[in-house]
């Protein structure tokens, strides 16, 4: 296990749109490396950085052409290698996105396996036997190949899955079992193009739908197994080098496949959407939201199996938002997203934050989709530096998203002359955070709640962090002695015993004796 994850707070940078350095109205490498210091100052000392590979951009790069060439709109490799240099020099890690469950279907496997003449990349992909042969339970393009047979796309159209082979098969003319050579060959490709890039300093990957790889794989044996294979190899020769999953089963994930994080996502039945959205289609109402419809209980019933489960193995990554998903801004206003990030990262696991996310970035509504992001395209707007022209991402005439009009955005340059801002809780918190081994990724922790009651908090460490959504003033007793005030927002009073808190507030406090529980001794 890599021990700098333990410390570790995360920056997204969606790269189109993070800072545009020869006016083509595109971010690129360069800009990043020129904003390495921003990113540092804010106490992130990690980046994943979304696919910067060559691509037609039918999916924003996650519809991969070459996979060990960065896309020319973002600079060279020798750029990224120097990207890696630079943060490295900084005391930062830069993790890649790996996409493994598909490529574009322009990448060159992907232009041999679908001729009629047959080559070592016929079963890279997994096409059916013949045109005539659509079982509809498979997503699939049909008709459309020189070579007779149709082909399983893994997400959008543009995206064809690659062959890991099948668990269950059930249609033998065609599936392959995943021991066959064609698939483990797939396998092999895929570790070949970590070793490059591992080889040239990247100090790990995000994995791009992780428990996509084999078919028909319900309980996701088959796929766990070929990352077991994978985090074999990292752990032999780059023992450094570490792994978060886009898979949303911690279980799954980090204890059988080997992962050292999962992501916590808005995936159905996950704890995410019933703390940081309005809710789920069964009635549970985000916690955050000041209505107080919210029920905590709807969270630790959904995470605190996965915690206990996983929390030897790996972490848990809670993130701000992620370029998938409409940011805070659209549900919460900022009182209530301020304690959302509270909660983020003060959490165990490795916090992530999304560019933008710290200064408060609005969603922006009915945009035209570019690149694939159809709704997504709103939480994927070019980054707000300063005042000056679009508003300080680019110098070129026309951005290839437009930049907020709004003539209150917020920038990096307004935020940072607030004491008000979303930019100085997160600054302030990811600092104690850093300050503290009893906040890092590994630290323990205890829920202090009960079930449909505000406040809510947790122990951990020699640290109290509770929270009051409520859109009016509450209380909470602690049962403790020493108790000091560390952190606040809002306002609030405490006391040994019991805490006050005016509406949707939050405060750190740290003690010399608690009991989280009646039964609990001092
Ligand atoms: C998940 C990525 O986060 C998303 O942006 C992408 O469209 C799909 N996977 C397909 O690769």
């Amino acid at each position: 296990m890599p021990q700098w994850l333990n410390d570790s707070v995360f920056y997204e940078i969606y790269p189109q749109s993070f800072y545009d350095t020869n006016g083509d109205g595109i971010g690129d490498i360069n800009g990043i490396i020129e904003k390495l210091d921003y990113v540092k100052g804010l106490g992130c000392n990690a980046i994943w950085l979304n696919p910067v590979y060559d691509s037609p951009f039918m999916d924003a790069g996650y519809d991969v052409r070459d996979y060990k060439n960065v896309a020319p709109r973002y600079g060279t490799n020798d750029d990224l290698v120097r990207l890696f240099d630079e943060a490295h020099k900084k005391g930062m890690k830069i993790l890649l996105d790996l996409v493994p469950g598909h490529t574009s279907d322009t990448h060159p496997w992907f232009l041999e396996s679908k001729k009629a003449q047959k080559s070592e990349y016929t079963n890279r992909y997994i096409f059916t036997k013949s045109v005539w042969d659509a079982p509809p339970q498979y997503r699939m393009m049909c008709g459309i190949c020189e070579r007779d047979g149709n082909y399983l796309v893994n997400y959008f159209s543009s995206q064809p899955a690659l062959n890991y082979g099948f668990h269950e098969i059930t249609h033998p003319e065609w599936q392959l079992p995943c021991d066959h050579p064609d698939c483990l060959a797939t396998v092999e490709a895929i570790k070949d193009i970590m070793r490059f890039w591992l080889d040239k300093g990247a100090d790990g990957f995000r994995v791009d739908m992780a428990d996509s790889l084999v078919k028909n794989d319900d309980e996701k044996v088959a796929t766990a197994k070929i990352w077991r294979g994978i985090r074999e190899m990292l752990d032999k020769d780059y023992p450094e080098a570490a792994m978060v999953a886009e898979w949303c089963n911690p279980e799954r994930a980090i204890n059988n496949a080997g992962f050292h994080m999962d992501f916590y996502l808005d995936h159905h039945g996950n704890g995410y959407s019933r703390l940081f959205r309005y809710g789920d289609d069964e009635g549970n109402k985000g916690i955050f939201n000041p209505n107080g419809k919210g029920d905590i209980k709807n969270f630790t019933d959904e995470y605190l199996p996965a915690y206990e489960l996983s929390k030897n193995n790996g972490y848990i990554s809670f993130m701000t938002n992620n370029h998938d998903m409409p940011r805070m801004t659209h549900y919460f206003g900022m009182d209530a997203i301020k304690l959302a990030y509270a909660m983020i990262f003060t959490m165990p696991g490795v916090p992530f934050l999304y560019y933008g996310d710290e200064i408060g970035m609005k969603y922006q509504e009915n945009l035209v989709s570019k690149e694939g992001g159809f709704s997504r395209t709103g939480s994927r707007t070019p980054m707000q530096w300063n005042s000056g022209k679009n508003l300080g991402f680019s110098a070129g005439d026309t951005p290839y998203l437009p930049v907020d009009t709004d003539e209150n955005a917020p920038t990096v340059e307004n935020q940072q002359n607030n004491p008000d801002s979303i930019y100085k809780v997160v600054t302030d918190i990811i600092a104690i955070r850093h300050a503290n081994d009893d906040l890092h990724g590994n630290g323990d922790f205890e829920m202090i709640f009960e079930p449909g009651k505000f406040p809510f908090g947790y122990k951990r460490g020699k640290f109290v962090m509770l929270f009051n959504p409520l859109g009016k003033d509450s209380e909470i007793e602690i049962n403790a002695k020493g108790v000091k005030k560390v952190y606040e927002i809002g306002t609030t009073e405490v006391a040994d015993n019991k805490v006050k808190m005016s509406a949707q507030s939050f405060v750190t406090v740290s003690y010399t004796h608690l009991r989280a529980h009646e039964t609990d001794s001092y």
